[in-house]
């Protein structure tokens, strides 16, 4: 089992490139078989759940060739098996999105029901109350939803939880339906709106991807396009949390400031010096930080996924600070860990309550998820003495070479898996 060993004390100081966003790419991935034309995808994390995916669209049949680390082409004319089984759907929830892109190409999808997971327990009823509206017949059985129709057509759907996936999900599916698709209460993350602009550039006709109405006409066919994903706003964020945390000075590279527009707000708030640039955003954290209030919300609100790096960050901040979770019930796990590094934090229901300490001391702690993994780095690199970081496999499902890139930052850590491993850490860090 990898773990992380972090000495922690160092400021984070430099310059880190991010890499495309992990969310965007995952219904990106799903979107390309749509076309039996050879699709190009730039800019797409090495991370685990990119590759896990990309494993699911070759077992129905399409071709995937790796041009290079962050390039993939991808083709979908072979794909012969509409089903998607439950060992992938359980690595990684968001294979569901080839439910929406098998109904939408071939009116045929079988895709085995994602359970609950480690934040909550993610229902997906407006996926299906979606399928269901553009005229698909969805059952579930023995595990898995089946989805099929004659043929899709257009209808207006009014999404009663703003959801990110049901979005995506439903819009894939619209963009070959008969007709006109009218979304209302969709969900504007960036993401949503880099899969319109990818299945736009395949020949889609999409508008108003980013605000609450999405109007879909439907075509009958899509065709091949070469495409680059946006930047990571939740990898850009997670350096910047860190940069606070450890009072550096972190300039996060190849991003679009105006996605980390919330982040940005919090990081002034708490007394961070936060400068924007075309493509980039420089934190410097100096002197003391201070408490804020923060709640959860669908974009352009704070994300859910920056929750445990800003709680991380708060932990450490004078005065005493306010966390509300309104996404997932369960994304406060960190915490419980993070008292053993001496935070002071109380949890009541979907609020948490966290009471500036000076400093966190170094212990031996869990990832619960991938996003709290990450703040618990962030928690080492601020800790006196020396943290281990265990089950970081969730941490490796999002973040690519998260290790390198914060060793570039100054800090110390290192990928480890034996004993032997830690001992070598410890002697070299002293
Ligand atoms: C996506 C992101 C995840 C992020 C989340 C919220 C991906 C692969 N994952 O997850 O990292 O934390 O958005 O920004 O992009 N809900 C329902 N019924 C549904 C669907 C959702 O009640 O059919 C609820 C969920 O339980 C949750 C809320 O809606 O409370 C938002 O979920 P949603 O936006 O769908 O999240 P995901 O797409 O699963």
């Amino acid at each position: 089992m990898e773990q992380y060993i972090i000495k922690g004390g160092n400021p984070l100081v430099g310059e880190v490139e991010i890499g495309g966003a992990k969310n965007a790419a995952l219904a990106i991935l799903a979107a390309a078989i749509m076309t039996d034309e050879t699709v190009m995808i730039d800019n797409l994390p090495d991370v685990n759940d990119i590759n896990v995916l990309l494993e699911a669209i070759e077992g129905i049949g399409a071709m995937v060739q790796r041009i290079d680390r962050h390039t993939v082409k991808i083709n979908g004319s072979g794909i012969r098996s509409f089903d998607i089984e439950y060992d992938y759907i359980k690595k990684i929830r968001a294979s569901y999105y080839l439910l929406g892109a098998l109904l939408g190409k071939y009116n045929h999808a079988e895709v085995a029901l994602p359970g609950g997971c480690n934040i909550g327990s993610r229902p997906i009823d407006q996926h299906l109350k979606g399928f269901r509206a553009l005229g698909a017949d969805v059952d579930i059985e023995h595990g898995k939803i089946i989805a099929e129709t004659e043929h899709l057509v257009g209808k207006h759907i009014y999404f009663d939880v703003v959801s990110v996936g049901a979005t995506i999900n439903v819009m894939m599916a619209a963009a070959l339906a008969d007709g006109q698709t009218i979304m209302e209460n969709v969900a504007k993350e960036p993401h949503v709106v880099d899969v319109a602009n990818f299945l736009n550039s395949m020949g889609a006709n999409i508008r108003g991807a980013g605000t609450d109405v999405i109007k879909i006409r439907g075509v009958s066919r899509l065709h091949r396009t070469s495409y680059s994903i946006i930047p990571d706003q939740i990898e850009a964020g997670t350096f910047m949390f860190a940069a606070a945390a450890t009072r550096g000075d972190v300039t996060v590279l190849n991003v679009i400031p105006k996605h980390l527009e919330a982040t940005i707000a919090k990081l002034v708030e708490i007394g961070c010096e936060v400068e924007e640039f075309d493509d980039a955003v420089r934190v410097v954290s100096k002197g003391d930080l201070h408490n804020t209030h923060v709640k959860t919300l669908p974009y352009p609100g704070f994300p859910t996924d920056m929750q445990p790096q800003i709680g991380v960050t708060l932990a450490l901040c004078k005065g005493t600070s306010t966390i509300t979770e309104s996404i997932f019930e369960n994304r406060f796990k960190y915490l419980d860990e993070l008292a053993r590094m001496g935070a002071n934090v109380k949890i009541e229901g979907n609020s948490a309550t966290i009471e500036g300490v000076e400093k966190f001391s170094a212990a031996r702690v869990s990832a619960p998820d991938l996003r709290a993994g990450a703040a618990l780095v962030i928690a080492g690199l601020a800790a006196d003495g020396i943290t281990i970081v265990d089950d970081i496999v969730y941490i490796q499902r999002g973040y690519e070479r998260f290790e390198e890139k914060l060793r570039s930052l100054g800090a110390m850590i290192e990928k480890v898996s034996t004993e032997r491993e830690i001992q070598k850490f410890r002697l070299k860090v002293g």
